[in-house]
């Protein structure tokens, strides 16, 4: 079985719901604590084996590309200053094992990952949505590629959400589930209230066949009017083997403003120099 080398970051959306922050500063590079949800993403892929990582990128979005490269005179003025540059060294990626490739107009997520296609090329891929925040050792990507190892095919990572919530996400309809394992019978994005088949939904993990990206090719717009990845995934389902991981660790989806400031509690809180500081605070803020 050929291992996972690529990761595509789909990072081309238009981040409306965090505007006017998102006005000129991509929605990947807003930070939880002190680190932008985009690098999260690149380090969860890092650990998980993967070399060479896609951005699929649109216009102002710029600056992922320049935090991910080299900052010459802010390593050179720190160094000068006895100032420590190692905070750096997670934010350049090896020469040579990442690409840029733009999606000129926000057709979908779908529609970004087709966008990718020709660096993809014939081999697996995994994706990282970067907005969809997963916190865990060892990450999410990491135990998606030990079940991949297992199961080859297709696996998607799987969340347990409530019922009333499923209409904003890619549904799986299960089918048998042996541990963290669920085979996917089908798929359906952004369910009607009342009609989503279980409540276990798509949280922007993916390890896929590159199949799927024939299929993108023609792919229609479905939900919202956007050319979506989970109706181009379920036309795979019998045809290739398709699962679910649980993940073991904790999401937060930080496309949400609620999920965004609970990340940066949570994280901040995780953190033994600011632990008591932040208890301290947000005990004060619940009680004013
Ligand atoms: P989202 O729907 O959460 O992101 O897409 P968005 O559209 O930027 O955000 P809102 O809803 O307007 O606030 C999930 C991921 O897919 C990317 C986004 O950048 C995000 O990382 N995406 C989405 C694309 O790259 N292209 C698209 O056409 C749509």
């Amino acid at each position: 079985m050929k291992p996972i080398r690529t990761a595509v970051f789909p990072v081309a959306g238009l981040g409306t719901r965090f505007l006017p922050a998102t006005k000129v500063v991509p929605k990947e590079m807003l930070p939880i604590v002190d680190k932008p949800l985009i690098q999260y993403a690149v380090d969860e892929a890092i650990e998980a084996g993967i070399e060479h990582m896609v951005f699929v990128t649109g216009r102002g979005k710029d600056i992922i590309e320049d935090h991910f490269d080299i900052a010459y005179e802010l390593q050179h003025t720190m160094e000068v200053r006895g100032k420590d540059v190692s905070i750096l060294d997670g934010t350049r990626l090896k020469p040579g094992k990442s690409t840029f490739t733009r999606q000129q107009e926000p057709l979908g997520l779908g529609h970004a990952i087709w966008c990718a296609r020709d660096v993809v090329g014939d081999d697996p891929f995994a994706i990282l949505l970067p907005d969809e925040f997963m916190h865990g050792s060892p990450g999410c990507m990491k135990q998606m590629a030990a079940a991949y190892e297992r199961l080859g095919g297709n696996l998607v990572c799987a969340l347990e959400i409530p019922m009333e919530k499923t209409s904003s996400y890619g549904v799986i309809d299960p089918g048998k589930r042996d541990g963290a394992i669920t085979e996917v019978k089908g798929l359906v994005e952004k369910p009607a209230p009342g009609t989503a088949p279980s409540n276990l939904i798509l949280p922007g993990r993916y390890i896929l066949q590159p199949e799927v990206m024939k299929i993108l090719e023609t792919q229609e717009a479905g939900a919202g009017g956007e050319i979506q990845l989970t109706d181009a995934m379920a036309q795979m389902i019998g045809k290739q083997p398709f699962h679910g991981v649980t993940f073991d660790g904790r999401r937060f989806d930080c496309g949400s403003k609620t999920g965004y400031i609970e990340a940066n509690l949570a994280l901040a809180l995780d953190r033994a120099e600011m632990r008591d500081g932040i208890r301290e605070m947000a005990l004060r803020l619940l009680n004013e």
